[in-house]
């Protein structure tokens, strides 16, 4: 959250940047000498004596000229502390290091400093850190970069530190130097502007996937001894399947399997028929059904010469576009693309395209999707690519075959809150820490609120919320998607599997309601604080499982609010501070949970609530404020 408000911050002016280091200075003026401040930062330094000459028989500085070993100064004011080879240990207390106003440099190359990286956070006029060489380890948070945009150089490499390379690095706009090489980062390389950087080395990492474009001009060397990095400078990427071939194959797959039962069937029939009827039923009938099928394909979805040429595919391919300032590409740039697929759920698979000029879509297919005839499907679907709202992902463009509809939209960078909930943190997915959390839950509830009231002949206007189906963009950002679907898909499965089925007034009485969705976004609530999956969601036909969750947060959050700890996801971090906020919003989700539709609060009440949570604790009392409905 704080690189999304840095880099808006950043977007609006360069001078509020300064402005903001200024009264940053001003404020943290203090009337300690340096001496005093580095005296005071040694104390936490094991050094064996090679800080002895910071002791009070000389100043710090003299003029331009450092006194004290590793000092280097300016006008008689420290610039920089540079404490390389010394064999150091212990700690770092930013804290003190913040109080020299002037420090541009900080660094502590070749010594044996461990623990996490400190956090330069709050050294908001720092150049270059130098931590290469010490024994630094685990991830790095996001937020240790975030708004330090005078940083150019950072020098990380020969430590242990682990997970992904951090996004905002990507958000320094001066960063010119940035060595990472031997440690332990894995996932994806993040994608840096063009250009700025000037040195940069990742080898010897455990990296995955492509490297990204504005680093194609690097060494290749920067790259060298990493698990699975692919791309210029180094070898290209294995070509990934068209999204064509991953439709035909899975289909011929499918047409495989049903001619394998037809021949079973054919088989078995066989046996019970008279002599002279055999010739006759089965071969040639077989083979027919088989190969229109297969014409079906071709025209259908497989083949873009024969659909786009060909007399009867010509409807049939078309991409029907529902936002008038895209870009647009055609079916054939679709079934042409590389692509990989994301998951497949219920209705079908889920696809992210690269299109030819780099950008990518998700294209997700769904069956089971004929409740209303063609032309009423192409009239909802532009009614719902008229929505428009910032939390709300928007329908590029659909396209329409009675036995499948395909939709598609942009691709996410973080793909979705799930994935950051329950993802394999192995692959060292940065957890969202709690100020995120609250911020997606806050965008989740205004997007609903504006499904309300765009769609108001909806019962449920979105239907399917659960946390696959919130997505975040790079900052995170939460944006909506498979909204409004409940008047297309076939009932049946919609009442087997969509989220607003679960819901108990459902399965008591069989309706939905206007308050069912708020019921999702209450399962999405205690989900998020909790990090536990709601497991009901996908037991078909469970009675009263859903209920699990709620009650178990009902209980905890009862004991007495000692326990309340227990409830929340460790991954999430800052907790003291923000412990009377983040139960206030654990409240809001146990009251939208509410099994009596009567008593469950209504979305317009939610949505305020939700509003009025902070970050922070704004005052101590919840203590005793009470926990319980
Ligand atoms: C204090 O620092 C000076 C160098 O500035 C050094 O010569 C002297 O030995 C130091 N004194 C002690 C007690 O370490
Ligand atoms: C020191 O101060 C002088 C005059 O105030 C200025 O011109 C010079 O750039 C300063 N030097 C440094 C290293 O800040
Ligand atoms: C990157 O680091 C590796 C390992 O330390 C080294 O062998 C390689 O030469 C470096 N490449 C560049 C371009 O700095």
């Amino acid at each position: 959250m704080m690189a999304k408000h840095a880099t808006i911050l950043w977007g609006h002016s360069r001078l509020v940047v300064l402005l903001f280091i200024f009264v940053l200075h001003f404020v943290t003026y203090s009337c300690k000498s340096d001496a005093e401040i580095l005296l005071k930062l040694k104390e936490s330094i094991a050094d064996d004596g090679a800080l002895s000459s910071w002791n009070d028989s000389k100043p710090p500085c003299n003029g331009d000229n450092g006194n004290w070993v590793g000092i280097l100064c300016g006008n008689g004011t420290v610039l920089g502390v540079k404490l390389e080879n010394m064999g150091l240990r212990g700690v770092i207390d930013v804290d003190v290091l913040k109080e020299l106003k002037n420090l541009r440099t900080l660094s502590l190359m070749n010594n044996k400093f461990d623990g996490s990286l400190p956090n330069i956070t709050r050294l908001v006029a720092l150049k270059s850190i130098y931590f290469s060489g010490n024994q630094f380890s685990g991830a790095i948070p996001n937020y240790v970069f975030d708004g330090m945009f005078s940083l150019k150089k950072i020098h990380l490499a020969r430590n242990k530190f682990s997970g992904e390379i951090p996004q905002s690095l990507t958000t320094l706009p001066r960063l010119s130097e940035l060595m990472l090489q031997d440690n332990k980062f894995d996932g994806k390389i993040p994608q840096f502007q063009n250009g700025i950087l000037k040195l940069f080395n990742v080898s010897e990492n455990e990296l995955i996937g492509e490297i990204p474009r504005s680093l194609r001009d690097m060494n290749a060397s920067s790259f060298s001894g990493n698990k699975d990095l692919c791309g210029a400078p180094l070898e290209s990427c294995a070509p990934a399947l068209s999204i064509g071939t991953i439709i035909i194959v899975t289909i011929l797959v499918t047409l495989a399997v049903a001619a394998l039962i037809a021949v079973v069937v054919i088989l078995s029939q066989r046996k019970q028929l008279p002599e002279q009827e055999q010739a006759t039923v089965s071969p040639p009938g077989y083979r027919k059904a088989f190969s229109t099928n297969l014409n079906k394909v071709e025209q259908g979805t497989a083949s873009p010469e024969h659909g786009t040429n060909g007399k009867k595919g010509n409807n049939n391919m078309k991409l029907i576009f529902l936002q008038d300032d895209r870009e647009k590409f055609n079916m054939r740039d679709l079934l042409k693309a590389s692509a990989e697929i994301l998951g497949s759920g219920i209705f079908g698979s889920t696809y992210k395209a690269a299109l030819n000029g780099g950008q990518a879509m998700v294209v997700k297919r769904f069956r089971h999707m004929n409740n209303v005839e063609k032309e009423e499907f192409h009239e909802y679907m532009r009614r719902l690519g008229r929505l428009n709202h910032q939390n709300v992902l928007p329908i590029v463009a659909f396209y329409y075959r009675k036995e499948e509809k395909l939709l598609v939209s942009d691709y996410m960078e973080n793909i979705s809150l799930a994935v950051h909930l329950h993802g394999n943190t192995t692959r060292g997915r940065p957890c969202p820490d709690w100020p995120t959390r609250l911020s997606i839950i806050q965008g989740v509830a205004k997007g609903l609120s504006y499904l309300y009231n765009e769609l108001p002949s909806l019962m449920a206007p979105h239907g399917h919320l659960k946390s696959s189906n919130v997505l975040l963009d790079r900052s995170y950002n939460p944006l909506l998607t498979d909204y409004g679907l409940v008047p297309v898909v076939n009932q049946d499965r919609a009442q087997e599997y969509m989220i607003a089925y679960k819901s108990p007034e459902y399965k008591n009485n069989g309706r939905i309601t206007k308050k069912t969705d708020v019921w999702s976004l209450g399962m999405l609530i205690l989900e998020t604080m909790t990090g536990r999956f709601p497991s009901s969601f996908f037991q078909q036909g469970s009675k009263g499982n859903e209920a699990d969750l709620v009650s178990w947060v009902e209980s905890m959050v009862k004991e007495g609010n000692t326990d309340v700890d227990r409830v929340f996801d460790k991954n999430m971090g800052r907790k003291d501070k923000s412990k009377g906020e983040m139960t206030k919003l654990l409240q809001i989700g146990l009251n939208c949970c509410e099994e009596e539709v009567d008593k469950r609060w209504d979305l317009k009440k939610v949505v305020e609530r939700i509003e009025q949570v902070k970050e922070m604790d704004t005052d101590q009392e919840y203590n005793s404020r009470g926990l319980s409905k």
